[in-house]
């Protein structure tokens, strides 16, 4: 494994010295992309479970983009279990580019050409392992 971070990690990395919680702007985006996410979550402590979704999501896209541990494994887990939340999996899926584009817009000129490209791919292998996984 390489010493220098890959660029999804650069891009969690400069947008963490940035911004310490990025779930307000990760949610703020996408309800406003996807209003009828609001009302899926739970009117009460749905902050902490956002908050966690979020935060192991993050998780598992390092772990995907990286060293591949077994954390990226949660993907496949919960597109099973957000059938169950009656998530579609189109909508699942949205949720990675809410991630990249939240990045995007915080980095602004620091968002560098590898970056995109890497999350151009991520998106299209997350699309085709949770696909896979159903
Ligand atoms: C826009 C897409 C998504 C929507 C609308 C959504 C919706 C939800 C909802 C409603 C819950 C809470 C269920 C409850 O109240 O107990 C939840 C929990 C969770 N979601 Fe998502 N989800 C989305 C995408 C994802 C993705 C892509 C992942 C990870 C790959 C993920 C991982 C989780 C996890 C781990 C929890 C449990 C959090 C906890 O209680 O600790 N979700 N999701």
């Amino acid at each position: 494994m390489s010493a220098s971070p890959n660029p999804i990690e650069q891009s969690f990395e400069l947008a963490g010295s940035r911004r310490a919680d990025l779930a307000p702007l990760v949610y703020q985006r996408l309800f406003n992309r996807h209003p009828e996410t609001r009302a899926m979550f739970r009117s009460q402590g749905s902050e902490l479970v956002m908050g966690s979704m979020l935060a192991l999501t993050v998780e598992a896209i390092l772990d995907f983009a990286g060293p591949r541990n077994g954390h990226f494994r949660l993907i496949a887990c919960e597109v099973v279990s957000h059938d169950g939340y009656g998530t579609p999996r189109e909508l699942f899926i949205a949720f990675f580019a809410v991630i990249r584009d939240t990045l995007r817009d915080l980095l602004g000129d620091d968002w560098s050409a590898e970056m995109a490209q890497a999350w151009d791919a991520l998106l299209v292998e997350v699309e085709a392992f949770a696909g896979v996984a159903a």
